[in-house]
């Protein structure tokens, strides 16, 4: 049985990581692989639900991050850590690295706060590391692009309907998360054409030796 691999998408509203998640699991499923295809915030269903309220309903900055992360560990509870137990990849739409550039960077929530969460969360009793995606993909997009991609294409949720400078201080976040783990993170330039940033990611993943 090959090792579970967890995958997460990063990157600020309207970027374009959805429809390259798909395309990165059938190429894994061709390959032989079985894969979990999830997202957070959700991924089980009471992480669905306390989705639906943290997207919909205003709350203070410490409840917002507390939801996000209690979303999380039922999540790696309940889907996240028996999948990787089963050797399936694992490509996870958005992880910790949003809480830190949406809540951290976005809302200027404390980031020190959300370290310590993480720690508590992401530490199962059998692993002394942190649970953290072998692989990050931040798909990078100024945010006033991301803009124009996002006008008029759908209702707007609570995050996407934030002002540009929001965006701005998210897109930070992400930055900042990846200078303190940049092994971590694959940085794909999503202001290319759809079929390059799709290159840039099966480019990673065949550099890394786990697609052929
Ligand atoms: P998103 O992943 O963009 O899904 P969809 O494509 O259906 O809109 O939406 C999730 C939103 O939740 C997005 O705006 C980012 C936000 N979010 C946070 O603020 N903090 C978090 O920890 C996570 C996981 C998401």
């Amino acid at each position: 049985m090959q090792p579970g691999l967890f995958i997460s998408f990063e990157g600020i509203d309207g970027a374009g990581k959805s429809t390259h998640i798909s395309a990165l699991a059938q190429a894994f499923k061709a390959q032989g692989r079985a894969v979990t295809l999830t997202r957070e915030p959700g991924g089980t269903p009471l992480a669905e639900k306390l989705r639906s309220l943290v997207l919909q309903d205003a709350m203070d900055p410490l409840t917002e991050a507390l939801l996000m992360f209690a979303a999380r560990r039922d999540h790696l509870d309940c889907v996240i850590l028996p999948a990787l137990a089963r050797g399936d990849v694992v490509l996870c739409d958005r992880f910790t690295d949003a809480t830190f550039a949406y809540q951290g960077g976005g809302r200027g929530f404390d980031e020190e706060v959300l370290s310590q969460l993480e720690r508590m969360v992401q530490t199962s009793p059998d692993q002394a590391a942190l649970v953290q995606p072998a692989l990050t993909l931040w798909f990078d997009l100024a945010p006033q692009e991301a803009a124009k991609r996002l006008a008029g294409v759908r209702v707007p949720d609570k995050f996407e309907s934030q002002p540009l400078a929001f965006f701005q201080r998210v897109a930070q976040g992400y930055a900042r998360r990846q200078r303190k783990d940049p092994e971590r993170f694959a940085r794909i330039d999503a202001a290319q054409t759809q079929s390059s940033v799709w290159d840039a990611v099966l480019a990673v993943c065949v550099a890394k030796g786990w697609l052929a």
